[in-house]
């Protein structure tokens, strides 16, 4: 079945509109096609390095970061069905009035454009993330601040694409996870993994243990646990540095990813609204749980379009272990 196929078969799946949705994954299935060819050709064209431009959290810009930034922004904003969008790469949310200026589009998307993007020049797997929202404010006016401050569990839609060995789209509305690779050939997404659940056990960790020294004690914990001889242990440990390709793998395999807070970053270093409440939202659908090593990523109040957040999330019990490891220590 094709993605186009599988849209229309469950599109009544929508609690709301079912055509408005099917657009709406159109659209950034069109722009990750754009944005896979370009990712695709990276290494044969002069796109490689830095921009030179520094975006809001002080990091430099791959010019693919630019590009994919642009490519969404585009492809969003010529559909009748968006009236705003944040992205990583913008330091303030953009209003899209639609076609006729009537302000009359009812969903909010947040996306990171390319994720993972220091892999970009040494070929390895990249992505893109998005959330969708039902804008709050009332229809026929522009969208403001609130439309996207709204906590995870309000997505009505949330998903990645995944540049790697092969490209796929994972996403979901709610109703369950499915995934679509594309057949390059052909342009056509085609469903390869219907009902994408965590396997019952997992046996990696995924975290970037060179910070082990910043790590909160309870973190330090539980990769000491990880990396005991017992039982089921010790875990594998795999860490891509892209959170789409290490989520997706340790969603097919069984695992935990974690970004935790330091004592130099006390709010990590993922976003809430475009890396950690989509990914959270997938990992619940997928039966799995998501946190910030207390509280569920879904149920934060965000505050800030570009605001942080420490993260665990993986198969169910895994993140219940490592909560139960933090909740030895107060909260830093
Ligand atoms: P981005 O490329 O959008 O800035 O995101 C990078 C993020 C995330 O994808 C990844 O898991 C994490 O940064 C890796 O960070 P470290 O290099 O600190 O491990
Ligand atoms: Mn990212
Ligand atoms: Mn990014």
């Amino acid at each position: 079945m094709t993605l186009g196929e599988f849209i229309i078969e469950n599109q009544n799946e929508f609690k709301y509109s079912s055509g408005e949705l099917s657009r709406l994954i159109n659209s950034i299935r069109l722009a990750a096609k754009v944005v896979n060819h370009e990712v695709n050709k990276a290494g044969l064209v002069d796109i490689l390095g830095e921009a030179g431009e520094t975006n809001i959290q002080g990091e430099d810009q791959q010019k693919l970061d630019v590009y994919a930034n642009e490519a969404f922004i585009k492809t969003l904003t010529n559909r009748e069905i968006v009236c705003g969008i944040a992205s990583e790469e913008e330091d303030d949310f953009i209003t899209i009035k639609g076609r006729n200026g009537k302000n009359d589009n009812k969903y909010v998307v947040l996306i990171d454009p390319l994720d993972g993007s220091s892999n970009i020049d040494v070929n390895v797997s990249v992505g893109t993330i998005f959330s969708v929202f039902r804008r709050v404010t009332p229809e026929g006016t522009p969208v403001t601040l609130e439309d996207f401050l709204q906590p995870g569990h309000k997505q009505v839609a949330a998903g990645y694409i995944i540049y790697g060995t092969s490209t796929m789209i994972v996403y979901s509305t709610g109703h369950g996870v499915n995934g679509f690779t594309l057949n390059p050939a052909l342009g056509t997404y085609y469903l390869s993994h219907p009902n994408m659940e965590f396997p019952a056990t997992g046996h990696i960790y995924s975290v970037n243990e060179g910070n082990y020294v910043h790590f909160p004690q309870g973190i330090k914990d539980y990769i000491k646990f990880c990396q005991k001889e017992e039982e089921d242990r010790p875990y594998t440990s795999r860490y891509i540095g892209s959170l789409v390709s290490d989520v997706h793998r340790n969603m097919v395999k069984g695992g935990i990813y974690i970004y935790p807070n330091t004592a130099k970053d006390p709010s990590g270093k993922l976003r809430l609204l475009y890396e950690c409440n989509p990914m959270a939202f997938l990992i619940e659908q997928a039966g799995g749980k998501a946190s910030d090593g207390y509280r569920r990523i879904l149920d934060i109040e965000p505050t800030e379009l570009h605001q942080r957040t420490p993260f665990v999330g993986g198969n169910k019990y895994m993140v219940e272990q490592a909560e139960a490891f933090m909740a030895k220590y107060p909260r830093a």
